[in-house]
């Protein structure tokens, strides 16, 4: 239920007794209960999970990081663990300003790079420079939980474009802009999408940045998982195709380590700069001493090898998983087939609640994230995100087996 607001401390009667909710600001009751479940399940130890979006810490390359470390301290103290600049450490955007054209094309220069603590602070920053309560705002039909909350909290109307095995379907984009309130932003994930697993397609790329150009509407490109495909290159990134109308958020949770909380935005100039205001008044600076990890292992191109590791570990993951749906699921559950990325996506029949089989799941030892939290509407109901990138082969089988036969009762 939504807390009531207006509320003062002083309304407790007694000691201990104090009505907290009554204090909260209205964005509050925009939620954040689900993101907490699936980030407490990251501890639990009996449980397969396929439930929050981590890597695998096979993945994490302990022994460079840890070399590094200490030749980073020993050398450089004064910078790896003082303040840094808000929009980051010089070594830093230069890592990332190669990084990104490296891997995607143009060349940008360091200073156009804003250093943020992770993905989700990108958006954060974001939504809190562009979003003004009632802001009509875009998003995947489903998409990354983790952005809805971010656009919720500054209280924009979140709606959902469907996307198909093509990723975003421009039609419904071209509906959506043509009626309406002109929205202030679309987000999307192009690559080994959140939840989906699914990509957007080259062609659809050029005609989303043309579309969104005519219109005037920014494009919001999260690219989490983009360097995570299980073979070939990746199409061109949104940004590349049109830095003058996409704003691109990065981040090294997937392909470096969460515990860095280190990411990247870039785009056009004064929204950039707007966020580095914005995070003035946040966390000021993301932590310098992983600023400084980074660019080292970067620079040195330690990520290559990483990624290597990473693609091929998550690839047969990913295939684990495939053949253990094929094996034990029913007539009549579908699931997407990822190129790249943590997830797969399980369309059960229309009436099966994937939400009411999280409890009787949890008490066979498996864990997902149910649809519906994933859409800004009432869809999503039958469906469920498996994510393979934390599970080991056989427990992906077992656990899949046992999925199944929770979903085979439900028929
Ligand atoms: C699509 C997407 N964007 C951003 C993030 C957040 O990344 P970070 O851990 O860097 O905050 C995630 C994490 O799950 C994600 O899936």
């Amino acid at each position: 239920m939504a807390p009531a607001h207006g509320g003062s401390l002083l309304t407790g009667t007694a000691a201990g007794s104090y009505d907290w909710p009554a204090l909260f600001a209205r964005r509050t009751a925009r939620g954040g209960d689900e993101l907490t479940a699936i980030l407490s399940l990251a501890a639990a130890t009996d449980v397969i999970t396929f439930s929050g979006g981590f890597p695998a810490p096979e993945a994490f390359p302990v022994d460079v990081l840890s070399e590094l470390v200490e030749r980073l301290l020993r050398q450089n103290a004064a910078v790896a663990l003082q303040y840094s600049p808000t929009e980051g450490l010089p070594t830093a955007r230069a890592a990332v300003a190669t990084l990104l054209e490296q891997t995607q094309g143009p060349a940008i220069d360091p200073a156009e790079v804003l250093i943020t603590s992770g993905g989700i602070e990108g958006l954060q920053l974001l939504a809190r420079t562009l979003i003004e309560p009632g802001d009509r705002v875009l998003v995947e039909a489903p998409t990354y939980l983790g952005a809805i909350m971010a656009f919720a909290g500054f209280e924009a109307d979140v709606e959902g474009v469907r996307i198909d095995a093509d990723g975003l379907r421009i039609e419904d984009v071209e509906a959506a802009l043509s009626s309406g309130r002109p929205p202030k932003l679309l987000y999307v994930i192009p690559d080994h999408q959140n939840p989906s697993g699914l990509s957007l397609s080259p062609e659809r790329r050029q005609q989303l940045v043309e579309l969104c150009r005519r219109h005037g509407l920014l494009i919001v490109e999260d690219v989490a998982y983009r360097e995570l495909g299980f073979e070939g290159q990746a199409a061109p990134s949104l940004w590349s195709l049109a830095p003058d109308v996409v704003v691109q958020l990065g981040t090294f949770s997937k392909i470096l380590a969460p515990g860095m909380r280190l990411g990247w935005a870039v785009g056009p100039s004064s929204l950039i700069g707007a966020m580095t205001a914005a995070k003035q008044n946040s966390d000021q600076c993301a932590g310098a001493l992983g600023q400084t990890i980074m660019a080292e292992y970067v620079t040195a191109g330690h990520l290559d090898s990483t990624l290597r590791t990473a693609r091929a570990l998550y690839g047969r993951r990913a295939q684990a998983m495939l053949d253990a749906l094929a094996t034990h699921m029913p007539e009549g559950v579908t699931w997407t087939r990822p190129a790249g990325g943590f997830f797969v996506w399980l369309t059960a029949p229309e009436h099966v609640d994937t939400r009411a089989l999280v409890a009787p799941a949890a008490r066979l030892g498996v864990a997902y994230v149910p649809g519906a939290p994933f859409y800004t509407d009432t869809r999503g109901g039958n469906q469920m995100r498996l994510s393979y990138s934390r599970a080991d082969d056989a427990s992906i089988d077992e656990g899949i087996r046992r999925l199944a036969t929770l979903i085979r009762a439900e028929l």
